[in-house]
C-alpha cells in the first residue's frame, strides 16, 4: 500500500468516495455518493434492493467506470490506477464465483496462480485457507457438491488469497439460512480481527448490527444517513421500556393504567404475551421515572425493567418512510440497559 488519505471523521481512510455518479439510461444507480471507510473497520452500506450497492462495489472493484466523481482505495484511484488497485482488494459477491466443476482446493490454487503466486506458495495458501474456513475435509470434492454455507466459505477463502487490505462483501449472506448466516458472520469477524478493512453491503439490519461499526444508509442511489449504529438509533429518538410484572395477569391492567395516565411516548403501550412483558414507548428520562413511579404506586411487583433503543428496522423506516429488505428474524435485543427498580 502507498498513500492513505486523511479522513474527515478521523483515522486513516482505506476507501474514499466523493460525488460518485453512475447512470444506466434513465436510472440513476448512484446519484452523488460520498463515503469514507476507516482502515481496519467494517463499513456497512445498508439499503434495499436497487439502492445502488452493487454498482458502488463494482466501481470500487474497477469492473465498471463511474460517470462522475472520484474514488480511491488504499490511495489508488479507481479510474487512473486500476491495476494497482486490484492488487489490494478482495471481492465476495452475492453469487458464488468459484468453478463448480473443480474441487475447492483446485479453485483456490488456480486463483493463487492467477495472482502470480509461485506453485509452492499457491499450494500452501490453498491449504492454509481451506483449513482456516473449515473446508479441509471437502478440499478434493467438486465445489458443485458443497452446501450453500460451504460455497460461501469457499468464496470468502478465494477473496482472501491475495491477502487483500480491503475486502468487499456484497450481500454475503443473502439467500442463506440463519445458521449458515451465523457461520459466515463468524468468519467475517475473524477476518476483521486480522486487520482487514471491510466494505459490507447488506439489506439486513441484523447483519449490519452484527458486523459493522459504522453505517452508510443508501436509498435510490443517494446516501440518506451515515454514522455509528448507536448514533443513528439515538437520532431517531425514543426508547422502549420493557416491564415484566411477576404476575402475568397484571400485564393488561398495567397497560390500561399507563395509557390512562398518559405518560408514555409516541405509540401506545403494547403487551408482549409471549415474554410476559409490557412494552412502553418513552421519549425522556422523566417519562421513564413516571412509569416506574406509577408501577410502584400501584403496588405491582416487577421482576425486571429494561430500556431498549429502537431497532435498525425502525431507524430505516423513520429515515426513508419504507421498510428495507426482506422480512427478517427478530432483532437481538442487545441494546438493553438494566434499570434499577
Ligand atoms: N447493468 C445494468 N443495466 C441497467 N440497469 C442497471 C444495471 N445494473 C444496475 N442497474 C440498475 O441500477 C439500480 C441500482 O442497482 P444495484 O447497484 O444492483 O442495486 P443493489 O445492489 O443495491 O440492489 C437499479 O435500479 C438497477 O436496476
Ligand atoms: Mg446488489
Amino acid at each position: 500500500m502507498t498513500r492513505i488519505d486523511d479522513n474527515p471523521v478521523g483515522g486513516r481512510s482505506a476507501v474514499t468516495v466523493r460525488g460518485l455518479v453512475k447512470h444506466y439510461g434513465e436510472t440513476k444507480a448512484l446519484d452523488g455518493v460520498d463515503l469514507d471507510v476507516r482502515e481496519g473497520t467494517v463499513m456497512g452500506v445498508l439499503g434495499p434492493n436497487g439502492a445502488g450497492k452493487t454498482t458502488l462495489v463494482r466501481i470500487l472493484s474497477t469492473l465498471i467506470a463511474p460517470d462522475a466523481g472520484q474514488a480511491t482505495v488504499a490511495g489508488y484511484d479507481v479510474v487512473r490506477q486500476p491495476r494497482q488497485l486490484r492488487r489490494v482488494i478482495g471481492l465476495t459477491g452475492q453469487y458464488a464465483s468459484v468453478d463448480e466443476k473443480l474441487p475447492g482446493w483446485e479453485n483456490l490454487y488456480l486463483i493463487g496462480r492467477l495472482l502470480d503466486l509461485s506453485r509452492k506458495d499457491a499450494r500452501a495458501r490453498a491449504d492454509e485457507l481451506l483449513e482456516r474456513f473449515s473446508l479441509t475435509e471437502a478440499a478434493r470434492r467438486p465445489a458443485g457438491t458443497y452446501s450453500g454455507g460451504m460455497r460461501r466459505r469457499l468464496d470468502l477463502a478465494a477473496s482472501m488469497i491475495g491477502r487483500p487490505a480491503v475486502l468487499y462483501l456484497d450481500e454475503p449472506t443473502t439467500g442463506l439460512d440463519p445458521r449458515t448466516r451465523n457461520e459466515v458472520w463468524d468468519e467475517v469477524k475473524a477476518m476483521v480481527g486480522d486487520g482487514v478493512t471491510v466494505l459490507l453491503t447488506t439489506q439486513y439490519m441484523e447483519e449490519a448490527e452484527q458486523l459493522a461499526s459504522e453505517l452508510t444508509v443508501v436509498d435510490r442511489g443517494k446516501v440518506i444517513a451515515k454514522g455509528g449504529i448507536e448514533e443513528l438509533k439515538a437520532r431517531v429518538g425514543g426508547r422502549t421500556l420493557r416491564v415484566r410484572p411477576v404476575d402475568p395477569l397484571e400485564l393488561r391492567p398495567l397497560a390500561t393504567m399507563l395509557d390512562e395516565l398518559g405518560i408514555t411516548g409516541l405509540a401506545a403501550t403494547t403487551v408482549d404475551a409471549e415474554t410476559g412483558t409490557l412494552l412502553v414507548p418513552i421519549l425522556s428520562d422523566e417519562q421513564l421515572t413516571a412509569v416506574v413511579g406509577a408501577v410502584t404506586a400501584r403496588g405491582i411487583t416487577v421482576s425486571s425493567i429494561t430500556t431498549e433503543l429502537p431497532s435498525l428496522d425502525e431507524v430505516f423506516l423513520s429515515l426513508t418512510g419504507h421498510r428495507a429488505g426482506a422480512p427478517q428474524d427478530a432483532m437481538p435485543a442487545d441494546d438493553r440497559q438494566e434499570v434499577a427498580v
